[in-house]
């Protein structure tokens, strides 16, 4: 096999040949699935006349093939593994093609498969090819008609994009349905489901009137886990109605629950797939994190039916424009609907440490990439979440009343048409009159800039001299890096006062919370009428996805967790303070130095225990150490040995030292009441459940006594999972045994809590974890084809149990790479993403990056899927 090829962004042309009706009919069969389709093609008109027809093809066998009803001679055409040539075409004209499938043999869950019993479709980015023969590429728009026959029994229910416009019997069992989408798509955003499927319905009234009809399709057993999707459906148009004045288009929406999925779901026009863990939730199955994820998802995908559909991309290269758009779009209706602080800083502390480390390591890439080798690699946190901070520094920049006008430009100016990341930007330039380019450096650029700031004060003029100089550090095939332009959000707190002083900047005053725009590689800001000392308070809110480092002292940090207006820097002052201290512990161990522990932190953690928050959701992320991960994420070179013994060091520590006070929380914070997925429940439950972890980290008797009657008392799966997991990860396994059989036994029939039962066992800190993955994975409830079983079981111990995969002896990257070889031949993206945590090799000591580069060349070594091998070759380039 030769090396996959890289696709150029430089390369990009418009389609020879467009579509502008699609015609479709599926004849159902495990085995041997008929399709027909009938395209109505013209010539493109920016293209010259006479060119040949490419059409994209994978694993299809061509069974009949005509233009204008002329059946087509052997060399009027051409196949290859991965497409379809006619030679030559008339300048419209209709093309038929009959080909054969074969869903029950496809593991890659890319095109059209099976999933249990039911058939079902993944086409986003390129799996429309395994359904027929067709320019598969976003910038081809066309109306589909869509009739998909099937058993009736096995399969009632039939869907497609659209609306039903025919249905009826067919001899030998059979019966068919007819859809119709009037909206123009790209072949990715098609979907097809059928099968045994039970509906929950409802309606929703637009803001013009329109009737909605609102399809919420599951399996049986399913149907009283889809409230909490629905109530958020319907929380989401309304959101994005009043928003951004968006309102639904068609007749119906439908959502199908899918147990064998890549992802977390996709935004089929009318039609949205999801992997049944983002739609299903129940008190007793799914914890405040999941019904949280839930709603966040369900969003995504409606909020795409603008922001991705109406208008949508012009190649795989502007993937962002439709994700980073949308995540921001999903981000603040999450913000809006729950506590926006606490979104705020659970995005960017997942950001920092899961996106920090893919733009420091081999796979790092720009929003807008210039060349790929398999795009399904390219669905990645800097396509989707930097993207979204990017977005999020765009509308900050222009001002929300900008950005909403630039916002309704670019949904009427571009709709029903496929278009770049320069259409979008230059909607909020026209709308705001603003120069954003060099903003635009952003989209091409990858890596974390790293900004150093100082400052001085001046006592006798009254003057704060802030200085920030910025970088950013080569990344694979960009050495050299322009500077890019950064808004940092900022606000000077008065030492004396506690308050945040007047900013008075060149003469002109600014309030007490301004932006400043950094641009140059070093620039100087000199804030007069500074009447006491100042701590500054930077980047608040996380105005730009940067890393900043300032010289503040541990006093400082302890002034700003107390008196910073802004919630999210007083949160990361707390942060910045316990890593301060996490630093010192951590040398220690690698010095075999006696720990001592910083009383500051105790200090500081006291106060917070003892005012009364009004914020419980926000106290309880203050409480929360920064993760192991984390943690890693700020040291030169990972020790993470080191790591977990410094980071539980601090949380016994306090755990011994506030005994008294994390149990009054834990006890003032306990209820009764009936669950709800609700922001102030969440917020006691959270809060309630940080405590105990701090009570339970010295496993004394009061403390497992508690965690034993949280377990028993099984009053939803928050308290339940948390209880568990801090039996499991304990050092008794007397109790943990018994726990987690019992959970095992009782969830047996429910894969999703399955996997949380998976994940639990394999991120335990003790040495027989990695023994217990390889056990577990003989596990009736486990399966290598099941994307959510390699998540909850490899992925979790490979991402999560940092101490147990980087086990000296290698042992845990063997497993890995184990995995990822069988998966490369059985699901491809899935094998690919899986590898991530042994291509981080870099950050480790000698020993453990030789183990690691001798896993990537074992993989390398194997017959790799294009997936697999873009991703070896970078990581050990
Ligand atoms: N567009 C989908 C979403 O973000 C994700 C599709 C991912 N497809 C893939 N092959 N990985 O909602
Ligand atoms: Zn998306």
């Amino acid at each position: 096999m030769s090396d996959p090829k890289p696709t150029y962004l430089r390369d990009y042309r418009p389609p020879a040949y467009r579509v502008t009706h699609t015609e479709l009919t599926f004849d159902l069969d495990p085995a041997a699935t008929r399709v027909k389709a009938r395209l109505h093609l013209e010539r493109h008109p920016e293209r010259e006349s006479g060119l040949p027809l490419t059409l994209d093809g994978e694993r299809l066998v061509l069974k009949a093939i005509a233009i204008d009803g002329q059946p087509l001679e052997e060399d009027e055409y051409a196949l290859t593994e991965d497409g379809l040539t006619v030679h030559r075409v008339p300048e419209r004209f209709l093309l038929d093609t009959e080909v054969e499938i074969a869903p029950e043999a496809n593991t890659a869950l890319e095109g059209l498969y099976q999933s249990g019993g039911m058939y079902c479709t993944q086409c986003e980015a390129e799996g429309f090819r395994r359904i027929t023969y067709y320019p598969d590429r976003p910038d081809v728009m066309a109306t589909f008609a869509t009739t998909v026959i099937g058993d009736a029994k096995r399969e009632p229910v039939l869907l497609s994009n659209g609306n039903p416009v025919e249905r009826g019997e067919l001899p030998g069992g059979r019966h068919f349905v007819t859809w119709e989408d009037p909206h123009p798509k790209p072949c990715y955003l098609f979907a097809l489901v059928a099968g045994d499927l039970e509906k929950v319905e409802d309606r929703f009234t637009t803001m013009s009137g329109r009737e909605v009809t609102l399809q919420i399709w599951v399996e049986a057993e399913n149907l009283g886990k889809t409230d909490h999707a629905m109530a958020s459906l319907k929380r989401a148009m309304t959101w994005d109605e009043q928003t951004y004045g968006r309102e639904y288009d068609l007749d119906r929406f439908m959502i199908v629950a899918v147990n064998d999925f890549n992802m977390g779901a996709m935004e089929n026009k009318g039609l949205n797939i999801f992997n049944s863990a983002a739609v299903l939730t129940h008190p007793h199955t799914a914890t405040d994190a999941a019904f949280q994820r839930v709603e966040g998802i369900v969003a995504h995908e409606y909020f795409h039916n603008w922001s991705g559909n109406r208008v949508t991309c012009r190649d795989w290269f502007q993937l962002s424009l439709k994700e980073g758009f949308t995540v921001f779009r999903d981000q603040c209706f999450s913000a809006d609907t729950n506590s926006a602080p606490v979104k705020r800083i659970e995005d960017v502390s997942f950001f920092r440490t899961a996106q920090f480390a893919e733009d420091a390591g081999p796979t790092a890439h720009p929003i807008r990439p210039d060349h790929y080798i398999e795009i399904t690699n390219f669905y990645t946190l800097t396509i989707y979440e930097k993207g979204a901070e990017v977005v999020r520094m765009l509308r900050n920049l222009v001002g929300w009343e900008a950005f909403r006008r630039g916002s309704d430009r670019y949904f009427e100016r571009f709709d029903g048409q496929a278009v770049t990341i320069e259409d979008f930007v230059g909607c909020m330039e026209e709308a705001s009159g603003q120069d954003l380019s060099q903003f635009m450096r952003w989209y091409s650029q990858a890596g974390t800039p790293e900004i150093d700031a100082h400052g001085e004060y001046d006592y006798a003029n009254a003057e704060y001299r802030l200085i920030l100089r910025q970088r950013t550090p080569a990344t694979p095939d960009q050495p050299d890096k322009l500077p890019l332009h950064i808004p940092i959000r900022l606000g000077l707190v008065g030492t004396k006062s506690g308050r945040d002083l007047p900013l008075t900047l060149d003469g002109e005053s600014l309030g007490t919370d301004a932006v400043i725009h950094l641009r140059e590689d070093e620039q100087e800001f000199v804030f007069t009428e500074v009447s006491e000392a100042p701590v500054p308070s930077l980047a608040r809110g996380f105005s730009a996805p940067v890393k900043l480092r300032f010289p503040y002292g541990r006093e400082d940090l302890a002034f700003l967790l107390a008196n910073d207006s802004d919630g999210f820097n007083r949160w990361d002052a707390g942060q910045r303070l316990a890593m301060l201290a996490l630093d010192d512990l951590i040398a220690a161990h690698r010095n075999g130095v006696e720990k001592v522990m910083d009383s500051r932190v105790v200090e500081a953690f006291r106060t917070l225990l003892s005012q009364d928050s009004d914020d419980k959701a926000v106290l309880a992320e203050m409480l929360t150490l920064p993760s192991e991960a984390y943690i890693a994420e700020q040291q030169p070179l990972v020790d993470v040995d080191a790591i977990h013994a410094a980071r539980t060091f601090v949380k016994q520590s306090l755990a011994m030292a506030l005994r008294d006070e994390f149990l009054a929380v834990f006890e003032a914070n306990r209820s009764e009441a009936p669950y709800a997925p609700e922001p102030e429940q969440i917020a006691a439950r959270s809060l309630k459940n940080v405590a105990l972890s701090y009570l339970m980290a010295i496993e004394d008797e009061e403390g497992i006594e508690l965690v034993q009657r949280q377990f028993a008392a099984d009053h939803n799966m928050t308290d339940v999972r948390h209880a568990l997991t801090l039996l499991v990860h304990s050092s008794r396994d007397d109790l943990a045994e018994p726990a987690l059989r019992r959970f095992g036994e009782k969830w047996a029939h429910d894969p999703l809590v399955m996997d949380q039962w998976f994940s639990i066992q394999v991120t335990r800190p003790q040495p027989d974890a990695l023994e217990r993955v390889k056990f577990l994975m003989e596990h009736p409830a486990f399966s290598l084809k099941n994307p959510n079983k390699v998540r909850a079981l490899i992925g979790a111990f490979a991402g999560q149990n940092r101490v147990n995969f980087h086990r000296a002896d290698g042992e845990g990257y063997r497993l890995l790479a184990d995995v990822v070889i069988e998966l490369n031949r059985l699901n491809p993206e899935i094998a690919a993403r899986i590898i991530t945590p042994l291509t981080r090799w870099q950050r480790f000591d000698e020993a453990r990056q030789a183990l690691m580069k001798a896993e990537l060349e074992r993989i390398r070594a194997e017959e790799l899927s294009p997936n697999v091998y873009e991703v070896v070759q970078k990581a050990l380039a």
